[in-house]
């Protein structure tokens, strides 16, 4: 058992921290997140814990990433329950800052932009939502300086347009991916489950069976593999589906029919108010 993290609050006691820390030689991992966590954010922190001496998470509910009409207001808050969980997984600091603190004139003039493909898939249900990532990740490395930041796979597409901002901003950071961990009935860990109601929670699970579907008919080409996924969500009412697309890795672009290789199937829904997001990597022959 070991202790709560450090909670810092302000922007300058994350420097004097991270500074006390580096003068003892000692190398940084960021976990950033939206709170409310689970066990999905726990395999962040274990990896972590492999890879650097000192772990921070973040926990911020970044207001510019939120849409109107989004769960901003509702989206659970819980610091404590998040300290409690925390406290046994090593975790030295928890930057826990006010809104005003991280955007103290507003949101910022200055934003990262995610391009075209930050309008597509889940930024076209929810435009403008990357460039708040975007510009919210930029600024926590540029606050805390880790060596290394853990994302997950299971945002596949906040991944991607990650990974390219690092690369093209050349910040000194290395992106260390975390596996998407899964209920027992393959549904995806999210904060956003405890939104459903019982049948709801049943129905999400077909996600990733649709995924899993179309994982098993990749070899057959793209068409099979479509329609084992669309075979998935039929009779499943409560499911709506806004879309199922298998792209490129590294472009995020969709396959065409003679695309072979390397791809990832990506599908989002929404189950009464509730949207999900997962994906799946699989092979396309
Ligand atoms: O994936 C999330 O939890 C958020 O988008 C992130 C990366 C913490 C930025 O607010």
């Amino acid at each position: 058992m070991t202790a709560r993290p450090v909670v810092l609050e302000t922007i300058a006691d994350v420097r004097t921290a991270i500074a006390a820390q580096r003068a003892a030689g000692r190398s940084i991992a960021l976990t950033p997140t939206l709170g409310a966590l689970h066990d999905g954010h726990l395999a962040h922190v274990a990896r972590a814990a492999e890879l650097a001496d000192v772990r921070v998470v973040s926990i911020f509910v970044n207001p510019t990433q939120f849409g109107q009409g989004e769960d901003l207001e509702k989206y659970p808050r819980d610091l404590d329950a998040d300290l409690d969980l925390l406290g046994s997984h090593d975790v030295a600091y928890v930057f826990a800052p006010s809104v005003t603190e991280m955007y103290p004139s507003g949101p910022t003039a200055t934003v990262v932009t995610a391009g075209r493909i930050g309008t597509l898939y889940e930024g076209a249900a929810r435009p403008g939502h990357f460039d708040g990532v975007l510009t919210v990740v930029a600024k926590l490395l540029d606050i805390v300086t880790p060596d290394i930041v853990t994302f997950g796979q299971k945002d596949a597409q906040q991944l991607f347009l990650v990974r390219r901002m690092i690369d093209d901003l050349n910040i000194p950071v290395r992106v260390e991916i975390i596996d998407t961990v899964r209920e027992s009935d393959g549904l995806a860990l999210s904060s956003r489950n405890r939104y459903l109601d019982a049948k709801e929670r049943r129905a999400a699970r077909t996600l990733s069976i649709a995924l899993e579907a179309a994982a098993s008919s990749a070899d057959r080409g793209l068409d099979a593999t479509l329609a084992a996924a669309q075979a998935a969500f039929m009779g499943e009412p409560l499911v709506k589906l806004d879309y199922f697309k298998v792209v490129q890795p590294k472009t995020f672009i969709p396959v065409d029919d003679d695309y072979r290789g390397k791809a990832i199937a990506i599908v989002a829904a929404t189950l009464g108010g509730t949207r999900l997001i997962d994906n799946e990597q699989l092979y396309l022959n």
